[in-house]
Order: structure tokens, then C-alpha cells, then sequence
């Protein structure tokens, strides 16, 4: 069966039909797959029963992954699943729920913040494939936002002062936002900022980006309020209605997104229903700017 992308909502978005993601894709698949995220940056592929080893070989044919190793609140021992998967659930290792108070649920709701993932990470990711294995009643929808077309329909001025700009990114930066700040010591050393270019240029199209995301918290050279209402700004004007596409998840679905080229957040939903998703991400090339020796 041949492979088939069919445009959704905005441009950047396309469903991919005639792939089960349960076998090996053959090299014409792995290339359309890529093909298809430079063109629209958004894959979603229903209807796929995958377990994890089927989504690790899936997400592993198109490159090298990137583990999920001391990135959340869980301790070591307190993980769920492997470290070749980010647990975005709102589950503790036992599946239960977690408390409405319980600081790692509360950590993660600022991925209810538009981000890039791992953009707090000096080699920042790829590919991120999210999973939907169990979803709330209601709700949890995610959204996403083309960086490129944002980046496009910026006036020339703003074009020329974000060119060559340098933004520190923390999680304890996007966690500020919402009023959490009450890491320990141990954590403030391990979120550390760490540095990202500003403006992007896609590998293969050649198309720049606004590479931003909540975990944005300065501009190198930049006093702090000044970077801050600036970087908030480009926030407002990249996640325009015209620059989103929102996905409401069906059991089965898998969504694939290009974090180079878009930014992404998750919706509320009720807190005490479990909701299974489980992310593989493909890491990046390399950093994206030169780090602060520690
Ligand atoms: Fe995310």
C-alpha cells in the first residue's frame, strides 16, 4: 500500500495513511516519513496499536534516540518506563494518578506552556512521537505552532533583530512562569541554563524558524525584563490562531513533530483520569549554540 500524506487544518499539519507502524518500514517509507516531516513539520498516524518495543523500533528506524534521564521531578527509582521514553502521564510507577498536589504532577503541568522539548537541553530534540495509549474523558488536546510561517510574517525589522540573538533555557524559567519554584538545590544544578540560537534554519529546506519556548528565560547581553517582554511577544505573535493546529486525540493515535521547526502545548483536562501517552524522541544534530564552559 502506498504511503499518503493528506494536508489537515494549517499547512504544517498532514495525516499519514497506507503505514503500520507495527512493522518495519521498508527504506522508501523511513525516506517518506522524513520527506514528509521537512515538508509539514506535524505527522499524525491513526489507529496504531503499538506497544513499546513496536514504538522503540519505529522510532529508532529514523534515528538515534534521545533518553529521558533526570529531565523530571521523578527520582531514579520512581520511574514508570524505560528511560527511552519521556513519561508525559500523569501517572506514578504504580499507574495510579497522581494527588493534585503531588510536585511532580505539578512540574508537569508546564508542558501546558508552548515549548520545544528538550530545548533545556544543550544538544536539543529532533522528532518527538507521542503515543496516546489511554486519554482523559475530556480535554488534553494538543496544540501545535509552525515556527516557520511565524518566522515568515515577521516585519523586516523584527526579522533583523532576532538574527544571531542567543536565549538561555531553563525548565525552572517555564516552571517560574506558573509560580513554581521550589526546587532544591540538587535540581537548580541539573536544570541549569543551558544556550539556544534565536532564529534556526532547517537542514534541508532552508527555511529559518523562531526556535522559542517557555523554558526561554534570558537573552544573552540582554537585561532580564527587556529579553522577557520581548521573548513573550514573538510568543504572541508565533501562536496566532492562523499558526495552530489542534489535535484531539483518539486511543491509537501517533503524533510525530519536527521541535526544530514548531512549538507545541498540552490542554487541561480532569486531574484525577489517568492519561497514558508516552513520548520516543529522536535527538538532535548538535547544539544549536556554542555553551558557557562550567
Ligand atoms: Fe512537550
Amino acid at each position: 500500500m502506498a504511503v499518503t500524506l493528506r494536508q489537515i487544518g494549517p499547512c504544517f499539519a498532514a495525516e499519514v495513511e497506507g503505514l503500520d507502524l507495527t512493522r518495519p518500514l521498508s527504506h522508501e517509507a523511513v525516506a517518506a516519513v522524513h520527506a514528509g516531516m521537512d515538508r509539514y513539520a506535524v505527522l499524525v498516524f491513526h489507529d496504531q496499536k503499538l506497544d513499546d518495543e513496536q514504538q522503540l523500533a519505529f522510532t529508532r528506524s529514523l534515528g538515534d534516540i534521545e533518553h529521558a534521564i533526570g529531565t523530571s521531578l521523578r527520582a531514579p527509582d520512581e520511574y514508570r518506563l524505560p528511560t527511552t521514553f519521556a513519561d508525559v502521564s500523569n501517572l506514578d510507577k504504580h499507574n495510579q494518578v497522581f494527588a493534585r498536589e503531588d510536585r511532580r504532577r505539578l512540574f508537569g503541568i508546564g508542558n501546558r506552556l508552548w515549548h520545544s522539548d528538550s530545548s533545556f537541553k544543550p544538544v536539543p530534540a529532533k522528532y518527538s512521537l507521542l503515543h496516546a495509549r489511554s486519554i482523559p474523558s475530556r480535554g488534553g488536546n494538543t496544540e501545535f505552532a509552525d515556527m516557520r510561517a511565524a518566522y515568515d510574517a515577521l516585519d523586516e525589522e523584527t526579522k533583523a533583530a532576532v538574527e544571531g540573538l542567543i536565549c538561555e533555557h531553563s525548565q525552572i524559567f517555564s516552571r517560574q512562569q506558573l509560580g513554581f519554584t521550589d526546587f532544591t538545590d540538587e535540581e537548580r544544578e541539573r536544570f541549569r541554563p543551558v544556550r539556544q540560537c534565536l532564529v534556526r534554519t532547517h537542514p534541508v529546506t532552508g527555511r529559518k524558524s523562531l526556535y522559542l519556548s517557555s523554558h526561554a528565560g534570558g537573552i544573552v547581553g540582554w537585561p532580564v525584563p527587556e529579553a522577557r517582554a520581548f521573548l513573550r511577544d514573538l510568543v504572541e505573535h508565533a501562536t496566532q490562531r492562523e499558526f495552530v493546529y489542534k489535535h484531539q486525540w483518539r486511543v491509537g493515535d501517533l503524533v510525530m513533530w519536527d521541535n526544530r521547526q514548531t512549538m507545541h502545548r498540552a490542554r487541561p483536562f480532569p486531574a484525577h483520569e489517568p492519561r497514558d501517552m508516552r513520548r520516543t524522541t529522536l535527538a538532535g544534530d548538535g547544539p544549536t549554540a556554542a555553551q558557557v564552559a562550567a
